[in-house]
């Protein structure tokens, strides 16, 4: 085998985060292969199959031939959908084009793509932590000045207003925000969402908003998207997908949304990537948008039926405390009771009791003595982890 010289890697890369939930998932599938029954609640990933419709067209798609590259920024007939869909869910005065939407493998990959468009080394750039990890793993891999503002627990996973006002100025480029949120399931409300509207224009800086668990959402009330604020169409960037909402993981499908000559920018990234995204792929994220909603809403009804079952249960366990998910797929729940090594806590409940989670400090400092745990996981899964973490959990030792 080859060996690999320190030299012979960049430097860049040991800036680069992993997703923890990855490396679960190997360790998960590694004990199940013994035989043992594992829970997987480590991977954020619908457990449903992507809805027949969707899958008919992908097959509908590829027998029509639809087997060759596409535009960099994606076919125009999806970007035309996206464009309709997104201004009619977010209830946009100032429709959207296709000018000015990208699709890209997966929102992860077009996250990256953002990023790499619009950071200096340098630049001051504003997340949230926890958070998913890209965010902290692009910009640091492009140096920029990156500031990371705690979400507290006590807001019910909302960060401090009057902490936000501090850590921007008129260096900040860019502010990331995602609600709901992973790993918390916090939502962000819209005096939240107003707050940072007036200070993005106050500071002219950019808000790059990850809707993709727009449709995620249990509050009794309508989802407001920052771009629906005043002033603030001309600068958000919306990522989102088809993965959460529509159980299509596997499929890799995302998109971006932005004013159009960030838009181009963009999709030159996208052209020294990845080229474009699977042609038949696009014609079912089509089908998608355009296609029944019924099966987001009953996968939807479920998630809400296995949150308030797994928050319930894990409040009941000594040492836990959970405050309940507004949105998304996971829970969040405080274990410092317990420990604050929440990643070896995480490990012990995999080894032990087959329950397969992941530790909150993966998502960054502030996630310290949390666990996240996704309930996509049928109720009777969840009801063994309850179980699994009830028996093993007094055999632990911090
Ligand atoms: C907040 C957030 N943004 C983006 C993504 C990327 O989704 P995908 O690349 O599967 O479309 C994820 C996936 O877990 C996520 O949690």
């Amino acid at each position: 085998m080859l060996a690999v010289h320190k030299d012979r890697i960049a430097n860049a890369v040991s800036r680069l985060v992993s997703e923890n939930a990855f490396q679960v998932l190997a360790r998960a599938r590694e004990i199940e292969a013994t035989g043992r029954r594992v829970v997987h609640m480590e991977v954020g990933e619908p457990d449903f199959d992507t809805p027949m419709h969707i899958k008919q067209a992908a097959v509908d798609s590829l027998m029509a031939h639809d087997t060759h590259y596409t535009p960099s920024a994606g076919m125009l007939d999806l970007r035309a959908v996206i464009a309709d869909y997104a201004t009619r869910f977010r209830k946009l005065s100032t429709p959207y084009t296709a000018e000015n939407v990208t699709v890209s493998p997966g929102a992860k990959p077009i996250i990256w793509n953002i990023l790499s468009t619009i950071l200096n080394p340098g630049d001051d750039f504003v997340y949230f932590d926890p958070a998913y990890p890209a965010y902290a793993s692009a910009s640091k891999y492009l140096q920029a000045n990156v500031h990371a503002i705690p979400l507290l627990e006590s807001r019910n996973w909302r960060f401090d207003l009057d902490e936000l006002e501090r850590r921007v100025s008129d260096k900040t480029k860019a502010v990331v925000i995602n609600s709901p949120h992973n790993p918390t399931g916090g939502v962000l409300l819209k005096t939240d969402l107003e707050r940072i509207a007036e200070l993005a224009q106050k500071h002219d800086f950019l808000v790059i908003a990850d809707e993709i668990y727009s449709r995620n959402f249990y509050l009794d009330a309508e989802y407001v998207s920052i771009a629906s604020l005043p002033g603030m169409q001309e600068r958000t960037i919306i990522v989102d997908g088809f993965s959460k909402a529509y159980a299509m993981t596997g499929w890799r499908l995302g998109y971006a949304i932005m004013p159009a000559e960030l838009c181009k920018n963009v999709t030159l990234f996208n052209n020294n990537t990845f080229s474009c995204v699977t042609s038949f792929v696009q014609k079912a994220g089509i089908a998608a948008l355009t296609g029944p909603d019924e099966p987001v809403q009953e996968m939807n009804a479920t998630f809400r039926k296995r949150r308030d079952r797994l928050v319930e249960g894990l409040n009941k366990i000594p040492g836990m405390t959970c405050t309940l998910p507004e949105g998304a797929f996971y829970a969040f729940p405080n274990v410092q009771q317990i420990t604050h090594d929440d990643k070896a806590l995480a490990s012990f409940l995999l080894e032990e009791g087959g329950v397969a989670c992941g530790g909150g400090s993966s998502f960054g400092a502030a996630g310290k003595g949390y666990l996240r745990f996704s309930y996509a996981a049928s109720l009777d899964d969840i009801d063994y982890a309850l179980e699994q973490i009830a028996a093993v959990l007094p055999r632990y030792k911090a």
